[in-house]
């Protein structure tokens, strides 16, 4: 269980500082995918900075079945909006560097054929970042995370820049994943059909400072054929009514399945 009591972020500015997260309070169920969602620079990022160890200058308290947070002792995965490749390392390299600090990952050489195959990066081992699409350095940073055989998952809307199809086939491939071992996921994104297919819950954020509107359970996850669901469309109107999207937004969401 992840227990996240008052926090609040600021930055810091050339006269005053900008409230960035407002007083945020939320029990997380240790083996749920959680996707968060809200509007551009409510500070959704910012949010997955605190968690993964990355971001310091916070008050309240966050805690991992009563311990602190820590990225040393707690095995986090962690995929960033800008994909957090190290420029002067390989594929290959990139991908075994945190399981390199953190030892023993469960049969690897079998799990890591299969997760580079299902990624479709098993050709690219030997390119530096630079030499990839946005999309293929996404999916680098997606076999970073779930070869580390994470406690914990970290997901800052991992599969935008990804087209269609093969978002579709990565939001399988993430749930055949997570099946496997229930992993705790915060998941980011700002698609509400995306929250509404990959979340056991959802969290909805609100603008600008971040507070958390409302936490809701999915009747939607998992289900096939979402979107001929009355579930889906019950689910889809309440969210889009309290991120104050009005219905014909649906057809620019690119994740639309
Ligand atoms: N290092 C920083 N210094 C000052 N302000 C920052 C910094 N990083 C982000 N911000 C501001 O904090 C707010 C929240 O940013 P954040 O990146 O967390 O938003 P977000 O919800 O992830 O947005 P998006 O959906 O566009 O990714 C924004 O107004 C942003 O401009
Ligand atoms: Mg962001």
């Amino acid at each position: 269980m992840i227990e996240i009591k008052d926090l609040t972020v600021k930055y810091p500015g050339k006269n005053e500082a900008t409230l960035v997260l407002d007083r945020l309070n939320i029990t997380i169920a240790t083996g749920d995918i959680y996707t968060f969602i809200g509007p551009s620079g409510c500070g959704k990022s910012t949010f997955l900075y605190v968690l993964a160890g990355i971001l310091k200058d916070f008050s309240g308290t966050i805690s991992i079945d009563g311990q602190d947070i820590d990225p040393k002792t707690q095995r986090i995965g962690l995929i960033l909006q800008n994909y957090g490749l190290l420029p002067w390392k390989t594929v290959h390299q990139n991908i075994m560097l945190g399981i390199k600090i953190k030892k023993d990952p469960p049969e690897l050489d079998e799990y890591k054929v299969y997760i580079l195959n299902q990624l479709g990066i098993d050709d690219l081992l030997d390119r530096y970042p630079k030499e990839l699409s946005g999309g293929q350095q996404q999916r680098v940073a997606i076999a970073r995370a779930f070869l580390l055989n994470p406690d914990l998952l970290l997901m800052d809307e991992p599969f935008s820049a990804l087209d269609a199809i093969t978002r579709e086939e990565m939001q399988e491939l993430f749930l055949n994943i997570w099946k496997q071992n229930s992993v705790t996921t915060f998941f980011i994104t700002h698609s509400v059909d995306e929250a509404l297919y990959l979340g056991s819950k959802i969290v909805v954020f609100s603008p600008s400072p971040g507070r958390i509107l409302e936490v809701l359970d999915n009747p939607c996850f998992k289900l096939d054929n979402l979107r001929f669901r009355d579930e889906y469309y019950a689910m889809s109107t309440k969210l889009r009514n309290l991120m104050g999207l009005s219905r014909d937004r649906v057809k620019d969401d690119k994740s639309a399945r």
